[in-house]
C-alpha cells in the first residue's frame, strides 16, 4: 500500500502563446479547472498505474474541495482520512504556453493545516509505503517521517518545492526524488558550494541519506544513485502538451512499481516512461497511464 502525505489542490489552468511580462495583460479565452496539489497528483498517479493508495491532506469546508477529492475517488484512492480545515482549500494559477511548459503559484490554504499527529497508527505499518513532498509545513512531514521510520516503513521524499532538509531528517529517507533546482538547493545546503555535475550531485545526496537519489531532468530522463553506483535514464519521446505534474506523475507511478516489487531502476524506468505519458493533455492528472499503458512504452528506455 502507498500513503501519501502532502497537498491537494484545485488548479486553475490558463493556456498563454507566451508569459507575460512584469506590467503586461494577455488575454486568453478561459480557464479550466483540473484536480491538482503535488500530493493529490502523486496518489492520482500511484493509484492509475494499479497502486492501493491512501491520501492524507487538508482541505476547505468549500466546493473547491470537490474537484481534488472527487478526482482521487474517481480513481479508488480512500479519501476517508483528509483532515478538513477551517481555511481555504489550496488553489493552484498555472499559466501554459505553448511549449507545454508551465509557471505556478500556489495558494497553499488549508495545506498549511494539516497535522501529522492526527494520522493514525493503524496506517503505519511496514508493509506501506511513505510518498510525501513539500507544499506542506515541513515540521509536520518530519513528524510523520520520523514515525514512519520507527513503524518500518519505506520513504519517498520528493523535495518539491525546493528546501533545505535537516540532516537528521534527511538520515530517515530512502528514496530521495528531486529536479535540478531542487537538487542545487538542497546540495548548497549541505556541502560547500562547487560546480559539479548532475552525477556528483545525485552521487553525493545518496551519501547524506544512505539512501536512493533520483535527479529528474524533463526531457533529458533521471539521473539515480544507488549504493554508489550511477544510473541514466533516457526521457520517452513525446511531444508535450502540458509538463505540468509530470515530475508527481514520476514520483507516483516509482512508489507504484516499488510497491509492486520492482527494484529501483525498473520501477524509475517505468516512471520514465508514466511520466513522459502523462504530458500529452491539459492538466496534471488528466493523461495519467495506467499500468498496461507504461508497459506498452517502456521497452522504448534503456538504463544506462
Ligand atoms: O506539480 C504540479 C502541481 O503543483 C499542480 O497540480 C499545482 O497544484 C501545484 O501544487
Amino acid at each position: 500500500m502507498i500513503l501519501v502525505f502532502g497537498s491537494l489542490n484545485a488548479d486553475f489552468f490558463l493556456q498563454v502563446k507566451t508569459f507575460p511580462l512584469p506590467g503586461e495583460t494577455v488575454l486568453t479565452p478561459n480557464a479550466l479547472i483540473k484536480a491538482g496539489g503535488k500530493g493529490a497528483n502523486q496518489a492520482a498517479a500511484a493509484a492509475k498505474a494499479g497502486g492501493l493508495v491512501k491520501m492524507i491532506g487538508a482541505v476547505g469546508t468549500d466546493e473547491v474541495a470537490k474537484v481534488p477529492i472527487t478526482a482521487l475517488k474517481a480513481l479508488g484512492v480512500d479519501c476517508s482520512a483528509i483532515q478538513v480545515s477551517d481555511q481555504a482549500t489550496g488553489m493552484a494559477m498555472i499559466m501554459v504556453d505553448e511549449q507545454g511548459e508551465n509557471s505556478i503559484v500556489v495558494a497553499s490554504g488549508a495545506n498549511m493545516t494539516v497535522q501529522a499527529d492526527a494520522v493514525t497508527q493503524a496506517v503505519l505499518t511496514s508493509d506501506t509505503i511513505l510518498v510525501m513532498q513539500m507544499e506542506v509545513p515541513a515540521e509536520e512531514n518530519f513528524k510523520l517521517l520520523r514515525r514512519a521510520k520507527a513503524s518500518g516503513m519505506k520513504t519517498v521524499l520528493n523535495v518539491a518545492p525546493a528546501r533545505e532538509i535537516p540532516q537528521a531528517d534527511l538520515n530517515l529517507v530512502d528514496y530521495l526524488i528531486l529536479n535540478e533546482i531542487e537538487a542545487d538547493t538542497l546540495y548548497n545546503s549541505l556541502y560547500e558550494k562547487t560546480f559539479l555535475g548532475v552525477e556528483e550531485k545525485a552521487a553525493a545526496l545518496s551519501e547524506k541519506t544512505q539512501g536512493v537519489c533520483l535527479i529528474t531532468l524533463g526531457e533529458n530522463g533521471v539521473v539515480g544513485a544507488e549504493n554508489g553506483e550511477i544510473f541514466k535514464v533516457p526521457a520517452l519521446s513525446v511531444t508535450p502538451v502540458d509538463t505540468t505534474g509530470a515530475g508527481d506523475a514520476f514520483v507516483g507511478i516509482f512508489a507504484a512499481m516499488l510497491d509492486n516489487g520492482m527494484d529501483t531502476r525498473q520501477a524509475v524506468r517505468h516512471a520514465v516512461a508514466g511520466s513522459g505519458l502523462a504530458c500529452l493533455k491539459m492538466g496534471a492528472q488528466e493523461a495519467l497511464p495506467s499500468l498496461k499503458e507504461i508497459e506498452a512504452r517502456v521497452e522504448e528506455i534503456e538504463i544506462m
